[in-house]
């Protein structure tokens, strides 16, 4: 059985399957109205969410299938203490594939252990949103018309948003792409994706002061919301809550081809203004992140005999934890398990934080 928990869980050519085939659906949207049929998509979410899940509703359903779930956890018996382990084998009663999003990070990995149905990760803490990867795939591709040889800058919350860390590890499988990161001090990309996923693959990485000093080199700016809820400490929120606002005065430095991408939801970092830009491409993202979610729940149910190929080798070394408070091993019972990285540093299985 197959799961979507990071996107290095697909191949690239599987990526671009899956991108290809919400392609057809979009044209031929009709011919697969029924291939879903008698199936049941649960929808886990412990975190909120607009897209993410009414986008995997609507895609069920114009499958064929039908939809369950809860939307708050506090409805759920997770009020009562029960792990996700346990919902996932209850759930797996009744469902035929999960959609989960969870604010502890890794807990859509340790649901995929011992799940009898197929976990799609719609979204673990700061951690990874591969769903949104593909959409993300989708969007490049349908207003640039390929991903290779491109130049995307990331700006904002680079540090806590998932989002990014998923693009840029789906990302550096393509040619010649480059990477313009535009963050405050405190919201720089995390250490581990700099040096595990850019350096390993040799992928071009510069840091930016400001949107306007790159702002024309970019084929794609993928702005991100500052995330209130992922700081603990305020004042660092107000501080760096309005750093990098995106306007038509910035705008007008843009190629005349490009697109503006955002996960949304957005603050204040794009002003209503840039809305009718053409070149804002974010609710256009928004539908292909339906599009695409069709694509990915008929693959994977197609690839239910296929065995899940493990990331990494599974390591148990006493003394060793995992320093990150919102990490699954530290929320839940469960056995703790780590992975050398190729530069020899030993990282959480679940959530990838540097092991201590
Ligand atoms: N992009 C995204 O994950 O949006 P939601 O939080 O509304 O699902």
């Amino acid at each position: 059985m197959r799961h979507l928990i990071d996107p290095t869980d697909l191949t690239r050519k599987e990526t671009d399957e899956i991108v290809a085939l919400a392609l057809d659906i979009i044209a031929n949207g009709e011919a697969y109205s029924e291939k879903m049929k008698g199936k049941r998509l649960a929808t886990l979410f412990y975190e909120p969410s607009t897209r993410t899940r009414l986008s995997f509703t609507s895609a069920m359903m114009a499958l064929g299938g039908k939809v369950l779930g809860f939307s708050d956890a506090a409805s759920s018996s997770v009020s009562k203490g029960e792990t996700v382990e346990d919902t996932v084998r209850v759930v797996g009663c009744f469902a035929d594939i999960i959609a989960m999003r969870h604010h502890i990070e890794g807990a859509q990995l340790a649901a995929s252990a011992v799940s009898p149905v197929p976990i799609i990760n719609a979204g673990d803490g700061s951690h990874s949103h591969p769903t949104q990867t593909l959409t993300d795939l989708l969007t490049i591709t349908r207003e640039l018309g390929h991903v290779d040889n491109i130049t995307i800058g990331f700006c904002g919350d680079l540090k806590y948003g998932r989002t990014v860390h998923s693009l840029i590890k789906a990302l550096v499988r393509y040619q010649g792409v480059k990477i313009v990161l535009i963050s405050p001090e405190e919201l720089r990309l995390p250490d581990y994706i700099k040096t595990d996923i850019c350096d390993k693959y040799g992928i071009e990485y510069t840091e930016a002061e400001s949107i306007e000093a790159v702002m024309g080199e970019l084929d794609i700016l993928y702005m991100t919301r500052v995330q209130k809820e992922r700081f603990t400490d305020e004042a660092e929120y107000e501080r760096v809550k309005n750093c990098f606002v995106l306007d038509a005065e910035r705008m007008a430095l843009a190629k005349e081809r490009m697109a503006v991408l955002h996960p949304l939801p957005r603050v204040n970092e794009i002003t209503r203004e840039v809305d009718s830009d053409p070149r804002a491409a974010y609710f256009r993202q928004v539908e292909n992140g339906k599009f695409v979610r069709m694509a990915l729940i008929l693959s994977l149910m197609g690839w239910k005999n296929e065995e899940m190929k493990e990331r990494h080798e599974k390591l148990e070394i006493d003394g060793l934890t995992c320093p990150n408070h919102k990490c699954i091993t530290n929320n839940e019972p469960m056995e703790r398990y780590f992975y050398r990285a190729d530069n020899g540093v030993h990282r959480c299985y679940y959530c990838d934080t540097k092991a201590e």
